[in-house]
């Protein structure tokens, strides 16, 4: 949350004299010989500020992060901690292109809604639409390891989660929701078959550097698809598409 501070100079006795008739506290920043320089959180009728900062309140929510003490890490209650035992399953949570996933399944994914978790890796994805209340998740993913170790990882996380070794064409279901953390050129194999996975909204990631981008919104224009968000990390995309 960001609020302004307004700052102010005064002659001593004025700033005294002001502070009574004021009635409310000042955050005094300099008390020199012959003024003040004072700090107010509303702007001062009359009185011109020498500057006017924006400054940030940190929330609860914000401040109190996790914290790690050895073998224990103590959380606040409003976190969901997805555990994943690390394995060859790609999927630990440190690849910008997970972490853009996770980042728009916390914000475009809704609760109550079913989806499919093409190429789910270790299943961190799948495991956070659970999380986000997901009323069904299917995890698909062509290398048995992976499919081994998510399923694994969603018996780790209490979580049920539907898991095969699958192709997108192999699957005769729609979802409401998607998310694809694939690689742009997987992306060119399989959009048609993608595309008829689900209903409402997809999330696309795996794009690296502008030019991928630029055949990926080519590409996306063969279908009715609207782009609804596109957020980078360290050079990589991840669109948030809606059909249309
Ligand atoms: C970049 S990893 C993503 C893992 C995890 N979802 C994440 O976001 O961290 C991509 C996964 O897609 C799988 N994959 C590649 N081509 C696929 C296809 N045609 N159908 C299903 N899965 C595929 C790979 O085996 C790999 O596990």
């Amino acid at each position: 949350m960001n609020y302004k501070e307004y700052i102010y100079r005064l002659g001593k006795e004025d700033f005294y004299q002001f502070l009574l008739d004021y009635g409310k506290g000042v955050r005094l920043l300099e008390e020199g010989k012959e003024d003040v320089v004072f700090a107010v959180y509303e702007p001062l009728q009359g009185f011109e500020p020498v500057e006017v900062r924006e400054i940030k309140v940190i929330t609860p929510k914000e401040g109190f992060k996790p914290i790690a003490l050895g073998e224990f890490v103590v959380l606040p209650p409003w976190l969901k901690p997805i555990f994943i035992n690390p394995g060859s399953a790609f999927g630990t949570g440190l690849h910008p292109t997970t972490q853009m996933c996770l980042k728009a399944i916390e914000d475009f994914f809704v609760e109550g809604w079913s989806a499919i978790d093409v190429g789910c890796g270790s299943g961190i994805l799948s495991i956070a639409l659970k999380l986000k209340g997901a009323n069904k998740v299917v995890a698909i993913d062509i290398d048995p390891q992976a499919v081994q170790e998510c399923k694994a990882n969603a018996k780790l996380n209490h979580v049920e989660l539907e898991v095969y070794q699958e192709q997108p064409k192999d699957i005769n279901q729609t979802f409401d929701f998607m998310v694809a953390n694939l690689e742009t050129h997987i992306f060119f194999e399989v959009m048609e078959d993608l595309v008829k996975l689900f209903e409402k909204r997809a999330v696309l990631s795996g794009i690296y550097k502008k030019d991928e981008l630029r055949e990926m919104l080519k590409l996306l224009r063969n279908y009715p698809l609207k782009v609804k968000r596109r957020i980078s990390k360290k050079g990589w995309f991840c669109l948030i598409v809606d059909k249309i």
